[in-house]
């Protein structure tokens, strides 16, 4: 076959391009048949063969075993009339047999490298199943850890999730997407699903447009320039019109403004659910809302198949539209290479976890470990100075709580718990002692207390390891209160009475509030949930056989009451500062009102977090000196380097990642008092340093004023290089029109 051109099973044609292809194929589809490539059904759906026979099934969900889906690809190309093979579909978020930390950990590594080879591994097993298409990166900015789901977001901030979102696309999709082993990419949920109110699920959404296009779409837009081939609705009201039936969502921003080429999939049921919203009141009323807004595909439920004859043949929905939402679909068919070959990549098992994904996986997890507290350098341990170690915890031994949320086809089998494997490093060289303390991290029975005291007591050190159970986090499991769960600080109270130094490793599907218990440990290290290789990564971290380098991707707030905290926040006109702390317990009665400060700031608790975003601690320390510009002025449309000195000043070498910020001092629309604009991660050695550079062009700058349309303003800003954004080293440059 000469370059270029195509033939698919049933249909013995050769076309000159692949818009040749989709055209003869429109032009082939009956009205059934088209409304089939709009449904997507569920492996378990009743009839499922017959219907993919019928020409009424366009995509199948949640189908792993690869000789079933080479069965469904069968019937779709060889019995079906067209013969057009099957979309199939899968929720791999963080891995797929191989599971890698939880997104939001992988955030933590602010590596996209890291990040990329994680989602390439992920590909390559996913479609060694069979599978073509994964329903991630979901990029929702959140800034409330109460919400179950920020444990598979990539953070709170617009730029570190964009960047790392393409690079998990890059991941997914690869250089080609017809590459056998590159699945399609989704992006989701379009959109402002992460400001759920109060943090919880399918909560309202209330997002001024502003804000939407400063904070929530900069992701979005960011992989649909990138070439992801598909987005996915929000199952969220968004300003009063639900996200699935938003048709300036999906039809004014993504189709129109951005020129998305790709087709847009319902959430699950999120079709029917506009009945449930109030916004259809009946399914034919669903079908039409989400179809007119822009819904291509509709996932799970079938108000498409149902309603939309009636809704094409009464003109409410005209076949044009349809066309154009069914070629979308068959062209990602035709890219992905479904025609040439629909079945599973190579179903041979002994290709998943293998050497080289598992020492991915380990890396990726000591990547996202962030050390938070190192007192007295009780971290590292040293195998020659201890001569017991006590591991306290439920999640210290229980391969399936490490793997998080959405890890469906990771086995606990498969993983290596951290008690598991520090026995296996150590040896014989320091006797290892395990008590569970509680029965699960939710437990509230202190029955186990007693035994965990004494192992701690007899141990040089205790190693604590707790957090959430991974059903804790996720679709569905947010939080009130995001501390300890279950009676997890009293365990740290007790053993805290032992005087046994505490060494903390936290294992959590977000943010926790750990200021009453941080006075009470010597260490930290937050883990996230790591995944299959959670206990080897863990352990060399421990062991300083390598050196804690993540960074938060979101602040972790003192107090739950402090929610929504986030670094990139308003000035304010009454900006609160340490000095204006005001403790609640010392307020002489009657005090008088004005003495209680007048700024934007909590009476009982610091305005300032418990741990800012990009805040992570290393073995080794970082110096930064000597912030410079290349020049004061730049014109509009230029650039300008940004630098400064950077040295390890400690004595292991380490990676360090060194952040840039910005402030646009003053502007037509209030900026955030700092945002990200870049970040590098740099190996020094001990003792070395670095100039680290930035080039920051005044695009960069930009932000949707209010008329909605993206401009860099002139005017002076700060800029900040450190390790984490609340750092004080600064300087300045002003952006001038060029004729200024
Ligand atoms: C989730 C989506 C997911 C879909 C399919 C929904 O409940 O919101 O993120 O992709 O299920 O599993």
């Amino acid at each position: 076959m000469p370059a270029n051109t195509y033939q698919q099973g049933r249909i013995k044609q050769v076309f000159s391009d692949k818009n040749a292809q989709t055209s003869y194929l429109i032009s082939q589809l009956t009205l059934a048949e088209k409304i089939g490539q709009m449904s997507q059904f569920n492996n378990d759906a009743e009839n499922l063969h017959n219907a993919i026979k019928q020409g009424n099934v366009g995509s199948v969900i949640n189908e792993v075993d690869p000789d079933t889906i080479n069965e469904l690809q069968r019937i779709a190309t060889q019995e079906s009339r067209l013969g057009i093979p099957l979309l199939i579909g899968r929720d791999v978020i963080h891995g797929f047999n191989t599971i890698f930390p939880i997104p939001l950990g992988q955030a933590a590594s602010w590596s996209p490298d890291v990040i990329e080879l994680c989602a390439k591994i992920a590909a390559v097993e996913s479609s060694n199943s069979g599978l073509n298409w994964t329903f991630a990166p979901m990029i929702d900015v959140s800034r409330d850890p109460r919400w179950g789901r920020i444990a598979e977001s990539l953070g709170e901030d617009p730029f570190l999730c964009s960047t790392l979102a393409i690079a998990m696309l890059k991941g997914f999709q690869g250089d080609k997407l017809s590459d056998p082993h590159s699945i399609a990419a989704c992006a989701k949920h379009f959109a402002g699903y992460g400001a759920s109110e109060s943090g919880r699920d399918y909560n309202t959404t209330n997002i001024p447009e502003n804000e939407l296009r400063n904070v929530h779409f900069p992701p979005f837009k960011a992989v649909a320039e990138a070439g992801i081939s598909t987005f996915m609705t929000s199952f969220s009201d968004l300003n009063g019109v639900p996200a699935t039936g938003n048709k300036w969502l999906l039809n004014d921003i993504l189709r129109t403004e951005w020129q998305y080429p790709g087709f847009v999939v319902s959430d699950w049921a999120s079709i029917t659910q506009l009945i449930t919203h109030g916004f259809a009141k009946d399914e034919n009323a669903a079908a039409y809302e989400a179809c007119n807004a822009g819904v291509d595909m509709e996932m799970a439920t079938d108000n498409y198949a149902q309603h939309l004859p009636s809704l094409i043949n009464s003109e409410k929905i005209s076949i044009e539209h349809i066309d154009a939402m069914v070629s979308r679909i068959l062209r990602l068919k035709i890219d992905i290479g479904l025609f040439d070959n629909p079945y599973a990549a190579n179903s041979t098992s002994s290709k998943q976890l293998n050497s080289f994904h598992l020492a991915v996986a380990k890396q990726a997890a000591i990547k996202s470990c962030v050390l938070l507290k190192n007192d007295k350098h009780t971290l590292p341990l040293s195998k020659t100075a201890i001569d017991s170690l006590a591991i306290i915890g439920p999640l210290a031994d229980d391969g399936y709580e490490q793997l998080g949320t959405w890890a469906f086809d990771g086995n606990a089998e498969h993983s290596i718990t951290c008690l598991e494997a520090i026995k296996a490093y150590v040896k014989d060289s320091i006797k290892v002692k395990f008590a569970i303390g509680m029965e699960t991290s939710r437990s509230n029975h202190q029955d186990g207390f007693d035994e965990a005291v004494n192992t701690a007591s007899d141990a040089d050190v205790a190693v604590m390891i707790l957090g959430e159970e991974a059903i804790l986090s996720g679709e569905a499991h947010c939080r009130s209160n995001i501390n300890l769960p279950g009676c997890q600080e009293a365990l740290i109270d007790a053993i805290y009475q032992t005087g046994t130094p505490i060494v903390l490793v936290i294992m959590a599907g977000r943010p926790i509030t750990l200021a009453t218990i941080l006075p009470k440990v010597d260490a930290v290290l937050f883990a996230w949930h790591p995944g299959t290789m959670a206990g080897p990564a863990i352990t060399e971290l421990l062991f300083g056989e390598d050196c804690p380098s993540g960074k938060l991707p979101l602040t972790f707030p003192r107090t739950v009451g402090q929610i929504p905290l986030y670094y990139g926040q308003k000035n304010t006109g009454r900006p609160a500062s340490e000095s204006t702390f005001i403790d609640i317990n010392s307020i002489n009665v009657r005090a008088p009102q004005t003495s209680l400060g007048m700024t934007s700031t909590h009476l009982d608790t610091h305005y300032s977090p418990l741990f800012p975003f990009g805040y992570g601690l290393s073995y080794s320390q970082f110096e930064y000196k000597n912030i410079n510009v290349d020049k004061y002025s730049i014109n509009m449309g230029e650039s300008l380097k940004i630098a400064a000195t950077l040295r390890n000043i400690g004595k292991v070498d380490a990676e360090e990642v060194v952040q840039l910020y910005i402030r646009d001092l003053v502007a037509s629309v209030t900026r955030p008092v700092k945002e990200l604009k870049g970040f590098q991660r740099v190996y020094l050695k001990a003792g070395q340093s670095k100039s680290i550079v930035f080039d920051l062009h005044t695009d960069e700058l930009a932000f949707y004023n209010r008329q909605m349309t993206l401009t860099t303003e002139t005017g002076i800003f700060h800029a900040w290089i450190g390790g984490s954004s609340d750092t004080e080293l600064k300087t300045e440059f002003e952006v001038i029109l060029p004729s200024e």
